[in-house]
């Protein structure tokens, strides 16, 4: 999308559609009397009769009465303006994005005055239009043969602003930046298993690097073996695709110190293995590498915008089959840091591929760790589909990425894990640790059994389970993967190359 700013003339806007917020008492907006004699005097009586609705993301859609300039108008409604704010204003333009995807126009024109409020410049209007706007008219494009409907997208948008030219643009990019990389993790979750393996998402990776000029390295199943990666390799076993470690740099200052490492699960189908899941409960595990996807998403943002900071991407992905070969319950198998693990349930997989992640993310230098995954139904039986479940070993790290997370507006909620947690994942008769203490709190010990692999290195574990996949449309997009976290993580990379923590 190309943003244009211009200044405010209601008798001179060349766009498809005149986007108009509608705040409670909509005469205290400057310049809304002369909108008004532009379009139609008839407006109160339409706010009165309640043909215009003030109501938050409300949407009426009306004709222009004239021959020239714009041809139709989208009321939006934005309730009380004092509450507006920058998650609400994202909502807002996602809701205008999805209307304008379906009328199928090419530009709009955005008055940006409606939409402040004290705290809100004309700067962060433009931002979250940026990222509504892209998020709100995301659709993935599938697999029909029948559709030949060539598809229609925002190619202009004009603001209707006196402020800084440069600054609005800045903001607009970096708004369009991250939306546009949610997308990009939502279309990686979307794709059926049969075409994202995990050579593919290899292969998706060194584009990414090859973009972004990421150093990469990608290990298959020779590379894992030397290097003693049991883990990943016993999730492995039961599958005919290869398993891939994808490992990307980038440097943003001149030494590679105070290293952030971000670690996927990649899972691209799990079945469960041998701890079989029930049909019904398999459905959707394609959507097993969203953490995966969601550390790809980041790595755009972070390669586009080129924060002061390091990053390394770990990324374990393999799928999690049944076969003559594939790992069974009782196994022990021997991690890449050392430890060994009793497997009690094929089904917790992730954590396994995981351990072995954060493992070589430490070799590789990382001096904090986030890692991200579909980890637990646990976790949706504690906070439900709309919260991340986070753990952590650090509380000032924890507290910078929260930061982030409500300067996003990705709700994240921290559980407990305890001594007591830890004892039990350290249970058992036959190796160190044991991958399934228990379906009580599971959420917990999926977390937790990462943590043992992390020392004493700042750590957060985000549990995406019910956040990555959506069962229905929500305020930031359609039914589907989310791209969850994706922004969060960019932004706590960006923040923390700002405030050198
Ligand atoms: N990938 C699943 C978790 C999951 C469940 C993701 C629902 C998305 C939606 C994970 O590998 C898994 O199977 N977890 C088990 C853990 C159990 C065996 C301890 C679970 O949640 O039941
Ligand atoms: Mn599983
Ligand atoms: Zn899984």
């Amino acid at each position: 999308m190309k943003p244009l700013i211009k200044e405010l003339d209601f008798f001179n806007i060349e766009a498809d559609v005149f986007v108009v917020g509608v705040p409670e008492h909509p005469e205290n907006v400057e310049g809304w009397d002369e909108f008004v004699a532009s379009f139609s005097t008839r407006i109160p009586v339409w706010l009165k009769s309640g043909d215009i609705k003030t109501d938050f993301k409300k949407i009426v859609n009306v004709p222009s009465m004239k021959e020239s300039g714009y041809k139709r108008i989208l009321f939006v409604g934005l309730g009380a303006k004092k509450s507006l704010n920058e998650n609400r204003l994202r909502e807002v333009f996602a809701a205008v994005g999805k209307e304008l995807a379906s009328m199928r126009v090419t530009s709009a024109a955005i008055w940006t005055a409606p939409f402040k409020n004290e705290k809100l410049v004309c700067e962060d209007v433009v931002f979250t239009s940026a990222e509504g706007l892209t998020l709100g008219a995301y659709k993935f494009e599938g697999y029909h043969t029948d559709s030949n409907i060539r598809t229609v997208e925002l190619e202009t948008v004009t603001f209707l602003s006196s402020a800084n030219n440069d600054e609005l643009k800045a903001a607009f990019e970096v708004g369009e930046v991250n939306a546009y990389s949610v997308n990009e993790a939502r279309n990686l979750v979307n794709m059926p298993p049969n075409i994202l393996t995990a050579t593919e998402m290899a292969n998706y990776a060194q584009e990414l690097a090859t973009k972004h000029d990421f150093e990469i390295e990608i290990l298959g199943k020779k590379e894992m073996e030397e290097l003693g990666m049991g883990a990943i390799l016993a999730v492995n076993k039961g599958s005919v695709e290869e398993p891939k470690l994808i490992v990307m740099k980038y440097s943003g200052t001149d030494e590679w110190k105070d290293v952030v490492g971000l670690v996927g699960k990649g899972i691209t189908y799990d079945t469960g293995g041998y701890s079989l899941k029930p049909k019904d409960g398999m459905v959707g595990m394609k959507g097993d590498m969203g953490g995966a996807a969601a550390v790809l998403g980041a790595m755009n943002i972070i390669g586009e915008l080129r924060p002061a900071k390091n990053v390394v991407a770990v990324i374990a992905s393999t799928d999690n089959m049944v076969s003559g070969e594939a790992f069974k319950p009782d196994d022990v198998i021997t991690s890449l840091s050392g430890k060994t693990i009793e497997v009690l349930n094929t089904d917790a997989e992730g954590r396994l591929v995981l351990a072995d992640a954060v493992t070589y993310a430490l070799q590789c230098g990382a001096d904090y760790l986030v890692d991200v995954a579909t980890l637990t139904g646990g976790v949706i039986v504690a906070l439900g589909m709309d919260k991340t479940g986070a753990l952590t070993n650090n509380e000032e790290f924890f507290e910078e990425f929260m930061q982030a997370a409500v300067e996003t507006g990705e709700f994240v909620w921290r559980l407990p894990l305890t001594e007591n947690d830890k004892k039990r994942l350290r249970k058992s008769d036959v190796a160190d640790l044991n991958n399934s203490p228990g379906r009580d709190g599971h959420a917990i010990f999926g977390g937790g059994f990462v943590g043992e692999f992390v020392g004493d290195t700042p750590w957060i574990h985000l549990d995406i389970a019910g956040t990555s996949d959506a069962t229905a449309a929500h305020d930031l997009g359609p039914k589907g993967a989310t791209g969850v976290m994706v922004r969060t993580l960019a932004t706590m990379i960006e923040r923390m190359a700002e405030t050198d923590i």
